[in-house]
């Protein structure tokens, strides 16, 4: 451990909010996760100088946050947990900079009031802003890099601060080159909107029938972060202290996309235990068919809400791709779970399924 009187004054000199022995899963939606010391920024000149601090002391770093997309050991984190919490917004005309640690859902919806569209099918995702960028968050259709202008990056180990242009970011289906990299800090992100405040194209299948839209249809976008606010909230997915089918990381593992070579086989497992009429449903993806993971974890054998009442950690009872934590759950009850549904699935169809959040102290 780090002597911690020394630590604390340098860090507070820097204007951050020290604090020790914080449990982490105060700090997480998934409620899990043992103490560390935490190091809270609330301005990016204080999250600049506080990484470089520890980076020059060769002190371990975690950064958090919203806590949205983390699993927790429950011995907690031995170094320093920096959150991230510069949270200043600006709209401009057809613009919006966030600093990272801004709230995502209230970036979009001041977006959205200020009658600019585009951001409005990610509403009400857990998390910051910062984060959006790091696995291409998407949902309803739309991914962060289709509206992304540029990302403001602390490199760690030149200590040098730069925008960034999506081009350079790796995007893929929930990754770029900053998602599992500790070399960049996010320290801000600048969307670009649509100027006559209309949603961005309606390309999700469920979504789009909400508005009786064609495909690539755009509605009013406050209209559309209504109907996906409550879309969301009907699988559990929107955050709410009182109900435990919202304690959770979103979704627990991505869609996993099957190569082409693959896909015959998959596809037979599938109808070998399902049945032949069964119609699993797929996506387009990178060399490959996106199975959907939620149906395929169902379809294993892992009802909504598996494995039962008065279980610590549970599927959601509203969406199976969701591990919730039902208020007493430790971060090994969460990998117990995660890994038996992996490997049911594993068993039944033959796929992989790779988890979306990042592990800490804990493997899967
Ligand atoms: N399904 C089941 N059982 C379930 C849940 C879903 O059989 O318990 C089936 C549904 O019937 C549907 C299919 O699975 O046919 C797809 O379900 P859904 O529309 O809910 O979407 P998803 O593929 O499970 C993805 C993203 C979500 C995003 C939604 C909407 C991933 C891993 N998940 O979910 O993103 O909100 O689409 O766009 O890409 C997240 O990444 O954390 C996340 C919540």
């Amino acid at each position: 451990m780090v002597a911690f009187d020394d630590l604390r004054d340098r860090l507070t000199a820097h204007g951050a909010r020290v604090r020790a022995d914080l449990p982490l899963a105060e700090l997480t939606t998934l409620r899990v996760g043992g103490p560390a010391t935490v190091a809270e920024c609330a301005s990016t000149d204080a999250l600049v100088a506080t990484v470089r601090e520890l980076d020059e002391a060769r002190i371990p770093v975690l950064l958090i946050a919203g806590g949205s997309n983390l699993l927790i050991s429950d011995a907690g984190f031995d170094g320093v947990v920096v959150r991230i919490a510069n949270s200043g917004v600006e709209i401009g005309d057809g613009v919006v900079l966030a600093e990272a640690g801004a709230n995502w859902d209230a970036v979009v919806a001041a977006t959205v009031e200020a009658g600019f569209g585009g951001l409005e099918c990610l509403s009400g995702i857990p998390g910051s802003a910062g984060a959006t960028p790091v696995q291409n968050v998407g949902a309803y259709g739309v991914e962060v890099a289709s509206l992304l202008r540029r990302v403001r990056l602390l490199d760690r180990a030149t200590g040098e601060i730069r925008w960034v242009e999506p081009a350079e970011l790796g995007f893929g289906y929930r990754t770029s080159v900053l998602k599992h990299s500790a070399a960049a800090v996010v320290l801000a992100v600048e969307f670009a909107l649509r100027t006559d405040g209309s949603s961005a194209p309606l390309r999700y299948g469920e979504l789009a029938r909400a508005f009786d839209a064609q495909d690539g249809e755009s509605r009013p976008a406050a209209a559309v972060r209504a109907e996906v606010l409550r879309l969301r909230a009907g699988k559990g997915m929107v955050l709410d202290s009182g109900d435990h089918d919202t304690w959770s990381a979103g979704s627990f593992f991505t869609n996993p996309v099957i190569p082409d070579s693959e896909v015959a086989a998959v596809r037979e497992a599938i109808a070998t235990f399902a049945g032949p009429e069964v119609a699993v449903p797929t996506y387009p993806g990178d060399g490959g068919v996106k199975f959907s993971a939620g149906w395929l974890i169902e379809r294993a054998g892992f009802a909504k809400g598996f494995p039962g009442d008065g279980a610590p950690a549970r599927l959601s009872t509203k969406h199976t791709l969701a591990l919730t934590n039902r208020g007493a759950a430790t971060a090994n009850d969460l990998v117990t779970l995660a890994r038996e549904v992996r490997d049911g699935v594993a068993e039944r169809f033959g796929v992989h399924l790779e988890p979306e959040p990042v592990t800490v102290g804990v493997s899967l």
